[in-house]
C-alpha cells in the first residue's frame, strides 16, 4: 500500500516537473511563432506641416517644436535643400545648436558635435541626430516625423 503510494507521489512530482518546464517552452515558441506570423509594424509617422520656405532663409536654422511634441531643428543650406533632425543629442540629451560659422551642430554639454547629414564629427555621442523626411510644397515646408506613444 505504501508503495503504491509513495509511486503515486513520484508520478505527480515528476508530471509536475514535466509541466513546469515544458509549459513555459510552450509559450516560448507560441510568442516565436506569432512574431514570425504576425507582421512587423513600422513606427506610426505623420506628416506635419513645419515652417514656410520664406521664414528660413539659406544658410539659417530654425528649432522647432513640432504639433506632436518632437524638438526638431532645421537647416536650409540652399534653395531647395532643407534638413530636419531631432535636435535632442543622442549622447545624454541636451538640446544641441547649428553653428552657422563651423557648419556644425554643437552640443554644449560635453562638446558633441554632428555635420550637415546629422552624423557624429566628435564628442562623446554615441549615433548620429535622427533625420526625418523633409518634402516642399510650394512655401511649405512638411517634414514626417514619429508620433509619441500615448
Ligand atoms: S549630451 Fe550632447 S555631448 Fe553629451
Amino acid at each position: 500500500m505504501s508503495t503504491t503510494a509513495s509511486k503515486d507521489r513520484r508520478d505527480f512530482l515528476a508530471n509536475l516537473a514535466l509541466a513546469v518546464t515544458v509549459i513555459p517552452g510552450l509559450g516560448v515558441l507560441a510568442s516565436q511563432i506569432l512574431r514570425y506570423l504576425v507582421p512587423y509594424e513600422p513606427p506610426k509617422t505623420s506628416e506635419v506641416l513645419l515652417t514656410r520656405l520664406s521664414q528660413l532663409p539659406i544658410h539659417s536654422s530654425k528649432p522647432f517644436k513640432d504639433v506632436l511634441g518632437n524638438e526638431l531643428i532645421a537647416i536650409r543650406l540652399g534653395e531647395e535643400d532643407v534638413r530636419v533632425f531631432s535636435s535632442i543629442c543622442t549622447h545624454l540629451g541636451c538640446r544641441v545648436e547649428w553653428r552657422q560659422t563651423e557648419k556644425d551642430f554643437f552640443c554644449p554639454c560635453h562638446l558633441g558635435r554632428f555635420d550637415t547629414s546629422g552624423q557624429v564629427v566628435s564628442g562623446p555621442p554615441p549615433a548620429p541626430l535622427p533625420s526625418y523626411e523633409v518634402r516642399l510644397e510650394g512655401d511649405n515646408v512638411f517634414v514626417t516625423v514619429p508620433e509619441k506613444e500615448a
